[in-house]
Parts: structure tokens; C-alpha cells; sequence
């Protein structure tokens, strides 16, 4: 068979950890365009293959899908999410998967709309001319509401918003493939395991509250996210009734809702906190922002109908995600050994897929780091190889939730952009890598009346 790739040298043990702790996003680029479509390097322990080239990403995550795993980063998270959507496998995660997708389907994610316009609008019903928020903050907490609202089909109230966001973040942050945690035991009583233990009891006693308020709301009939006369199809639902018939243990059910708490707030807020930022940043582009959302929404709320009329707002929030995706980078571990780029990569290898590089590459992008939606038309796009972009993953694995985010994110920015022009004020944006791609300091933005 073929050889292994060529790759940066590093030390023994640690490999490039070093270099990659210190900043992922500079070390990625950095061997992207050192190495053409595959390279190979060391995280800690980690035999780690990056591949760019997207064909070779179409087989790993479309025609050869079967044979890859998800790559888990350590049992703790395991422990935690193991049994739900994200990252089980085979057997059990095609039944979450059945199971879930009817939570999922365009009809009911379109009857969520008036909900998810609702509860942006109530959030930002304070904000006054003049104020300065931290906009990435705001709008977590605004789509941990929405999240709430269509997967538990109960209104959380702000108290319980900001316990689920606050303890998130140490969750989302087990994700990353830490060097540093690969030498540290996770049983260690360090101040970040302790934080962890914590998080994961406080938001299940949090899911464990909310489960019975659904309960209590289901015998009395429906709700804003239920119809008349039909079972509810919020997740919490579906999967309470799975149970009942015996087909979801107790410990899969917390799983699964804790696996959409997170996968299903953070990266919506991110993407919106990016788009903003950029919108910010190109001024003409933010002005045309504006003028389609008087055109289309004018004095109304801004409901499902509306948001299929946005396509220059469609484009910007593609464009958003090009250049900052709030998922950087996904990870495969081959279950057999496979053939990558001519090259051969063993099995129980990391084979990472960074959407933060190939979105950011000149093989498919003229003047990559510029923000120009108008790539997104469909002559321009058409030249494109289908894995050039992909925020949302791809083949039987691609994000559940991809439908869900691109109405909250165009609803959310009508809301916004119905009311308030806003400008970033600094500090000069840093990424910090996490489960997603985090800003390092808060994104604050000044709020203007229009
Ligand atoms: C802009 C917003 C979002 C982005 C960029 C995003 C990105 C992604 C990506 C890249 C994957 C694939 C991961 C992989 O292949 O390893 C994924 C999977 C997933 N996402 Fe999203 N996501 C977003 C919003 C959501 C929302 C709103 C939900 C829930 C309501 C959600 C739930 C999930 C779940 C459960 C999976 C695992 C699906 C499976 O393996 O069957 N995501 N997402």
C-alpha cells in the first residue's frame, strides 16, 4: 500500500501539540498551505491526517462514510453525550437518528418560525439607543431560549436560560483535541474537571426540571410548539414517548436532549455573532442588509414567509460561515485502514476535516479573507467543488439541525436588523478553539436605533 503522508516534524510524546495549543487556527493554516491536500502530525498521542483536498473529503464523509467512526476526545465526553445523535454510531445512532428526525422535518421547523421571531424580539426589546452588549453572550442566550422552546416545547425562564449557557461553555470545551488534557488524567482533580463535574449535574438536574414541565404541559394540552390535536413533536416528546414503549433508556434520553442543548445553541450564536461582526466591518454590505429586510419585512414580524425572500441576508450568513465557521474542524477515526490523497492512513488514526482551512483556500476562493457575499450566487458557485464549503458536514453524519439554524439565523437577523444598525467596537477579534469557533474576549457591539 502507499506510504504515509508528509507532515511538520515534531517532538517526541507532544508532537505539535505545542504549536497547536498555542494557536490552532495559525497551525492549521499554516500546514494547509504548507501541504497540499493531505498532511500528517502528531496531537499528543494523536496520529492526526488533515485532509483538504475536497474530494477526498466527499469519500470520507459521503461514499465511504461506512467506514469511519466518530472520533470521541476522551471518555469524560464520552461519558456524558456518548449514547446521543452526535456521537454514537451504527446501530444506535441510525434509531436516534429515525427517532429524532421527525422534530426535524421542514413542516415543523417552519411552525416554529413565529415562535423563534417571538422570543428575538422579546430579547431584545431592552435594548435602548446608545447601549453597548456583548453581542456573543446575548445571543447565546437567545438561542439557548429558542432551543428550549422547540426541542423541550416549555418557555425557559431567565434563570434557567443562563444556567444552561453559563455551564455549557466547560462542556463545549471537552470537545477540543487538547494536548494538554491527553497528558492530564481525566480523573484528575483538576480545576477544570472539577468544573465539568459540576456543569454535567447542574444541567441535569436543569434537563431533569424541564422534562417535567413538559410533562405537566403535555396532559394539559398543546402548546405554542404543539398543534391542535396532534402529539407533540418536540424531541422531549417523541423521546418521552419512545420510553414509555420501552425503546429509550432513561440515560440515552438525558443524552440526546443534552446533546441538542449543545450542538443546537452555541454554533446558531456563533454564526450570527460572526455575521454581525462582518456586517459590521463592510458597511455597503450592511446597508443592503437593511434595505432587503424593509423591502421584504417592513413593520411586520418577521415569520417563515419572509426569510425565503432574503437571499442577499441568505448569502451574507453563507459567506459568514465561510470565513468563521462556527464548526472549524470535524474528525473521523477510519475503522479499517484506508487510501487518502494516494496515501495510506491507518486505522484508529484522527483524520481531521478543517472547514477553517479549505474555506479560506485560493484553489477555491479569489482573495479568500475577504468578506463577499456575493460568491454565494448561483453562477459563481456553480464552479465549485460541492466539499469546497461544507458548515454543516456532510452525507448520513451532516448536522440534523441545519434547516432549524438557517431560519432562527435569518429570523434573528431580521429581528435585529428591522430595528438596530449595530457596529463592533473591539476588542480586534481572536478565535479560541472549542467545541466551535469562539471569540477569545466577549464581541461587544453598540446598539443604534434605525
Ligand atoms: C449554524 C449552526 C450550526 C452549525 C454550523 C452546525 C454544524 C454541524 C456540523 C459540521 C455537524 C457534523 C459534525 C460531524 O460530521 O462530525 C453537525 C452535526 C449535528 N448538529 Fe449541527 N450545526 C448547527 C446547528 C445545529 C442545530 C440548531 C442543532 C439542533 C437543533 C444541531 C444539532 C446537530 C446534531 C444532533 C448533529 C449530529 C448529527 C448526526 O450525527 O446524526 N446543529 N452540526
Amino acid at each position: 500500500m502507499a506510504s504515509s503522508p508528509p507532515g511538520p516534524k515534531g517532538l517526541p510524546v507532544v508532537g505539535n501539540s505545542r504549536e497547536y495549543a498555542k494557536d490552532p487556527f495559525a497551525f492549521l493554516t499554516a500546514v494547509g498551505e504548507a501541504y497540499n491536500r493531505i498532511v500528517r502530525f502528531d496531537l499528543g498521542p494523536l496520529e492526526t491526517y488533515m485532509v483538504t483536498d475536497p474530494v477526498e473529503i466527499e469519500r470520507v464523509l459521503v461514499s465511504e462514510d461506512d467506514r469511519y467512526h466518530k472520533l470521541v476526545f476522551g471518555d469524560a465526553i464520552d461519558d456524558l453525550l456518548g449514547d446521543g445523535l452526535l456521537l454514537s454510531d451504527g446501530e444506535q445512532w441510525q434509531n436516534q437518528r429515525n427517532l429524532a428526525n421527525p422534530a426535524f422535518t421542514a413542516t415543523r421547523i417552519q411552525g416554529i418560525a413565529d415562535t423563534m421571531s417571538r422570543i428575538a424580539a422579546e430579547h431584545v426589546a431592552d435594548w435602548q439607543d446608545g447601549d453597548e452588549v456583548s453581542m456573543d453572550r446575548e445571543l447565546a442566550k437567545l438561542t439557548v431560549k429558542v432551543i428550549v422552546a422547540a426541542m423541550f416545547g416549555v418557555e425557559a425562564d431567565d434563570d434557567t436560560v443562563e444556567t444552561v449557557q453559563e455551564n455549557l461553555e466547560p462542556l463545549g470545551q471537552r470537545f477540543e483535541p487538547d494536548p494538554r488534557r491527553v497528558l492530564v488524567p481525566e480523573w484528575a482533580p483538576t480545576q477544570e474537571n472539577r468544573e465539568f463535574a459540576a456543569a454535567v449535574e447542574t444541567l441535569e438536574g436543569v434537563i431533569d426540571d424541564l422534562l417535567e414541565q413538559r410533562q405537566g404541559t403535555i396532559d394539559d394540552g398543546p402548546t405554542a410548539v404543539s398543534e391542535e390535536g396532534e402529539a407533540p413533536m418536540d424531541l422531549a416528546s417523541i423521546l418521552l414517548r419512545a420510553r414509555e414503549r420501552g425503546e429509550q433508556p432513561e440515560s440515552q434520553l438525558r443524552d440526546e436532549l443534552m446533546t441538542m442543548l449543545l450542538a443546537g445553541h452555541d454554533t446558531t450564536a456563533l454564526a450570527l455573532s460572526y455575521t454581525l461582526y462582518l456586517l459590521s466591518e463592510n458597511p455597503e454590505a450592511r446597508a443592503r442588509h437593511h434595505a432587503e429586510i424593509d423591502e421584504v419585512v417592513g413593520d411586520a414580524a418577521p415569520d417563515a414567509r419572509h426569510t425565503r425572500q432574503l437571499g442577499f441576508t441568505d448569502r451574507a450568513l453563507s459567506e459568514s460561515m465561510r470565513l468563521y465557521p462556527p464548526v472549524y474542524a470535524v474528525f473521523r477515526e477510519p475503522q479499517v485502514d484506508v487510501k487518502l490523497g494516494g496515501y495510506r492512513v491507518p486505522a484508529e488514526s484522527a483524520v481531521m476535516l478543517p472547514q477553517w482551512v479549505v474555506h479560506r483556500s485560493e484553489r477555491w476562493y479569489d482573495e479568500p479573507e475577504q468578506f463577499d457575499p456575493e460568491r454565494w450566487v448561483p453562477e459563481r458557485r456553480r464552479d465549485r467543488p460541492r466539499f469546497a464549503y461544507f458548515p454543516f458536514g456532510g452525507g448520513p453524519r451532516h448536522c440534523i439541525g441545519k434547516q432549524f439554524a438557517d431560519l432562527e439565523a435569518k429570523l434573528v437577523l431580521a429581528v435585529l436588523g428591522k430595528q438596530f444598525s449595530l457596529d463592533y467596537v473591539g476588542p480586534e477579534l481572536k478565535l479560541r478553539g472549542s467545541l466551535t469557533m469562539h471569540p477569545q474576549e466577549p464581541m461587544t457591539m453598540r446598539v443604534n436605533e434605525r
